[in-house]
């Protein structure tokens, strides 16, 4: 099979690594790619919202497969562009995204299914929002609604910090993303990031992973995309999982497919595990980075047949099977990130860590020029570990982290401190 993978961060390069293992892959291209995807896949330079450029290279090169991993391709539309053309596309439509896209959309849905999540409102009234704010008190979360990178959200601890976070929704930090706010009841418990195959009709559990939002030790700091993650999620049992399964996924899948916006992908649950059961933070219409650097190396099944299957329809009939290790990874990130930080500083000794026993370096923002290999990005490696467990999978990822001579970047110390309590 011709496979398309299209985007660049540590997610895709975990998506091309798993792919390039499956004797049914012939040729894989990866658009746009970063240093890391170079070596396992040919990288177009063609961005990962370039819809018609996306589709032309497609049909040129008669792909059989187009994995999308950002929300950013999914909500412009590239899985309706590309089924229109006929070509086979492992991500949701545009209209589907929404489930990630639009927290209201998301919101009202679960609302009216009886979903379990957080307590909400939805205004684009400051004054309005800012009374509701008074009125329930701290803590309290303030969403922008729709798409803000993972930095939209604000959880505060007093009414003053809930009211600058309004304002900052309204006076455009994020975009036409601030236009609408959501408010919402802070939930409290346990995260846990759980994730489904669907084909539209059918869903699969695809695993879970615990994820560190915060920039730094002690979940201190500003939120971030990720800063590291471990997988299996302890608390996700197999009753768990159906628990999961039946109360969240299916019912959201049915609803999704009555309503005329099949999804069909990876749909990511953002769960809180609270005292009351597990309850949706949020939904993603996609894998998650940095979980999916921590799940990959898990899957003993052929990724490959799996993505086409859920594609086509027919994971009804379909299994997968899991290694019975623990994998975690950790995120070095450019010092400053999330907020301003510098681009092209060298990285060195990267082999030296792929070379440790059970490490996997997956690049995110890296480039390779002649000589050296360079940030260019935010989030710049994820060194996974896998070990028989956590204790053991977490040594190596640091080994390998050690490994790796990077001045100017930085990481948290203390991945996978849940797991290990
Ligand atoms: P999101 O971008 O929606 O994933 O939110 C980012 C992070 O904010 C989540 O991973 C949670 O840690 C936190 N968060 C979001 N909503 C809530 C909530 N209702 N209660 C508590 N924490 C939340
Ligand atoms: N790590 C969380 C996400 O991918 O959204």
């Amino acid at each position: 099979m011709r496979v398309l993978v299209v985007g660049s961060g540590g997610r895709e390069h975990a998506l091309v690594w798993s792919i390039a293992a499956s004797p049914l892959a012939t040729e894989i291209y990866c658009a746009p790619g970063n240093a890391g995807i170079a070596e396992d896949a040919i990288c177009v330079p063609i961005q990962a919202t370039d819809v018609e450029g996306l589709v032309a290279f497609a049909q040129k090169e008669r792909i059989d497969l187009v994995v999308i991993g950002p929300e950013a391709s999914l909500a412009a539309g590239l899985a309706d562009a590309l089924e229109k053309e006929g070509l086979l596309a492992f991500g949701p439509s545009a209209k589907a995204t929404e489930i990630e896209s639009s927290k209201g959309y998301m919101k009202d849905l679960c609302t009216r299914i009886g979903v379990p999540t957080a307590a909400y409102k939805r205004f684009n009234d400051r004054e309005k929002a800012a009374a509701y704010i008074r009125e329930e008190g701290a803590p309290i979360v303030v969403k922008a609604d729709g798409l803000a990178a993972g930095k939209g959200v604000v959880v505060a601890q007093t009414v003053e910090e809930a009211l600058k976070a309004l304002d900052a929704c309204f006076d455009g930090s994020f975009g036409d993303a601030g236009a609408e706010v959501v408010i919402e009841e802070c939930l409290e418990g346990e995260e846990v990031s759980f994730f489904a195959l669907v084909d539209g009709d059918h869903a699969l559990p695809f695993s879970s992973a615990q994820d560190h939002k915060r920039a730094f030790d002690g979940d201190k700091g500003p939120n971030t995309g990720g800063m590291g993650a471990y997988s299996p999620a302890p608390v996700m049992t197999e009753e768990m999982t159906e628990t999961v399964m039946s109360t969240i996924v299916r019912p959201i899948v049915e609803a999704m497919k009555e309503e005329g916006r099949p999804f069909k992908g990876t749909l990511f649950a953002g769960l809180m595990m609270t005292v009351d059961g597990p309850k949706v933070i949020e939904f993603n219409a996609r894998f998650g980075d940095p979980e999916t650097q921590a799940i990959l190396p898990r899957l003993r099944s052929d990724f490959l047949p799996a993505l086409v299957v859920a594609a086509e329809g027919g994971l009804k009939h379909f299994d997968l099977r899991w290694k019975t290790e623990s994998c975690l990874t950790v995120v070095m990130a450019a010092k400053g990130y999330p907020g301003a930080y510098q681009k092209g500083t060298v990285i060195r000794n990267v082999e030296l860590a792929n070379a440790i026993r059970g490490v996997t370096v997956f690049h995110a923002g890296t480039v390779q020029t002649d000589n050296d290999l360079l940030s260019a990005g935010g989030r710049v490696l994820a060194v996974t570990g896998e070990g028989s467990d956590f204790r053991e999978a977490r040594e190596r990822a640091y080994a390998g982290v050690e490994a790796i001579d990077w001045e100017d970047g930085f990481w948290r110390s203390d991945i996978g401190h849940r797991a290990l309590k």
